[in-house]
């Protein structure tokens, strides 16, 4: 039954280790959390049995709780960091020491409703969902009544919140939500509440819980402080949100100049697998805004050398060909995988677009210096030719190995090639990969990979077509 289980599962990308020490944080930062939303249970006198096992009852749900949140955060991101679920939790700590400083002065709307735009934004939808769920679920503290409406109206904004976070490509639409959610909520809080508690309580102005025109208009200014403050948390935690993802992907960015001015033929190599990569993705539902970038950036280390990679030669002597020496030469291109590294450090790039730099190679031979060194009955180690890895660790990043080694060849082919002919062109490169084991750590299934294969022939038709000259005549060159 465990094997069936096993076998009916998606399969998942390998989760990134967390420290021990990390680990322990996390651990004290939960066991934290559960005593504060808990301690008011013992306070109780005279205390007896039955209030210390209630207490024990919440402090053991709060703790599992806390887990469970840990637990479907690293299940939404297998790649995520401990500064990332740090971030998480202290949200979820920040928000119960709130609830119990502020909770007659700031209504729950604007406790609950920011923290799960930013979870959402950088964690993910189901993430900030299990979020709100928690924090709503060890509210209200047992000696506060809440409204039940006001308990179903935060339900429904925080879950919208939580549900277009996740999906909002641009801080203009970041812009739209943090008003139209204040506006909503304040039209069903006057719906469902009541229009008598519309008036602004002068003492208080914002900071007047019940008063709705108060209430919303304080969500409205933290959630328009937290906008402001998403990058900040962007830099800090390494969020990779869909806005950061497409300021990265714009092709002004200086990185990206410095390869289309000093690295042509790089660059041109780089569009193509962008058009091929996306398209593969978009196949199998994949992320589609983190493979645009993670492309646009996986031959950034070829600045330290163009010179040195064929698609920039443009005829001119190949400095290969002049040192003769494959164990340089294969330096060299190992260079391009290290120096990305560094490039993509010193521009701060994510983690998640560096992790394209090393993995799109992964520990793939280079078969033609390797044939070299053994035709110069070199006596090396094979495995002084592979790139150093790892492997791909992910869908996106096993794509763009692919769509890397397809590039080529696909560019090369002959214009009058058949479908049948580029389709095993496609089929022969994609199986050696896999049968070097260099698709092992990245889940695609068979079907993926078939799917990926008939992506690249699409785009290999789209290209061909553009290729093929239309014939005009010198009357009629406008159409
Ligand atoms: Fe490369
Ligand atoms: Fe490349």
């Amino acid at each position: 039954m465990f094997y069936l289980w096993r076998r009916s599962q998606v399969p998942v990308k390998q989760p990134i280790k967390i420290s021990r020490i990390d680990n322990l944080i996390i651990f004290l930062v939960c066991i934290l959390i559960s005593i504060i939303s808990s301690y008011k249970l013992l306070l109780i006198t005279p205390l007896n049995i039955a209030d210390i096992f209630s207490w024990f009852l919440t402090f053991t749900e709060i703790l599992i709780s806390s887990g469970v949140l840990v637990l479907v955060s690293k299940k939404e991101n297998p790649t995520i960091s401990s500064r990332q679920i740090f971030l998480i939790i202290t949200l979820l700590l920040v928000v119960q020491v709130t609830k119990l400083v502020l909770v007659s002065t700031i209504s729950p709307l604007s406790m609950i409703i920011p923290p799960a735009l930013i979870i959402s934004q950088g964690m993910g939808s189901i993430t900030a969902l299990t979020w709100v769920s928690i924090t709503s679920l060890i509210w209200p503290d047992p000696e506060i009544a809440i409204n039940n409406n006001l308990f179903f109206i935060l339900l429904i904004c925080a879950s919208v919140v939580s549900l277009l976070g996740g999906r909002i490509r641009s801080r203009a639409q970041l812009l739209q939500l943090s008003i139209f959610i204040p506006i909503g909520s304040f039209l069903s809080q006057w719906i469902l509440i009541g229009k008598d508690k519309i008036l602004i309580n002068k003492q208080g102005f914002v900071l007047a819980n019940g008063d709705i025109f108060s209430d919303s208009l304080l969500l409205a200014i933290v959630m328009l402080f937290t906008i402001l403050f998403i990058p900040i948390f962007e830099s800090i935690f390494g969020l990779l949100t869909k806005a950061r993802l497409l300021e990265l992907a714009d092709k002004e960015k200086p990185l990206i100049r410095r390869l289309s001015l000093e690295a042509p033929g790089t660059f041109e190599h780089t569009l193509l697998i962008c058009g091929l990569a996306e398209e593969a993705t978009r196949m199998i539902g994949g992320d589609i805004d983190l493979i645009k970038t993670g492309a646009l950036y996986h031959d950034v280390g070829k600045l330290h050398a163009p010179s040195w990679f064929i698609e920039n030669q443009d005829g001119s002597k190949n400095p290969h060909d002049e040192i003769d020496d494959p164990i340089k030469s294969a330096e060299v291109l190992q260079a391009h995988v290290d120096e990305g590294l560094r490039y993509a450090r010193k521009n701060r790039l994510p983690k998640p677009i560096a992790n394209f730099i090393p993995e799109h190679q992964g520990t793939l031979k280079m078969g033609y210096f390797f044939q070299k060194a053994k035709e110069k009955n070199l006596d090396i180690n094979e495995n002084y030719f592979r790139y150093k890895g790892p492997i791909p660790q992910s869908k996106e990043t096993a794509i763009l190995m692919l769509a890397d080694g397809c590039e080529a060849a696909l560019r090369a082919m002959n214009i009058n090639a058949s479908d049948k002919e580029a389709l095993e062109t496609i089929s022969k490169i994609i199986y050696s990969r896999q049968i070097d084991g260099q698709l092992d750590d990245s889940n695609l299934s068979k079907g993926e990979i078939f799917l990926i294969k008939r992506s690249f022939l699409n785009v290999w038709k789209r290209i061909r077509h553009r290729r093929i000259q239309y014939p005009t005549s010198k009357n009629n060159t406008f159409s």
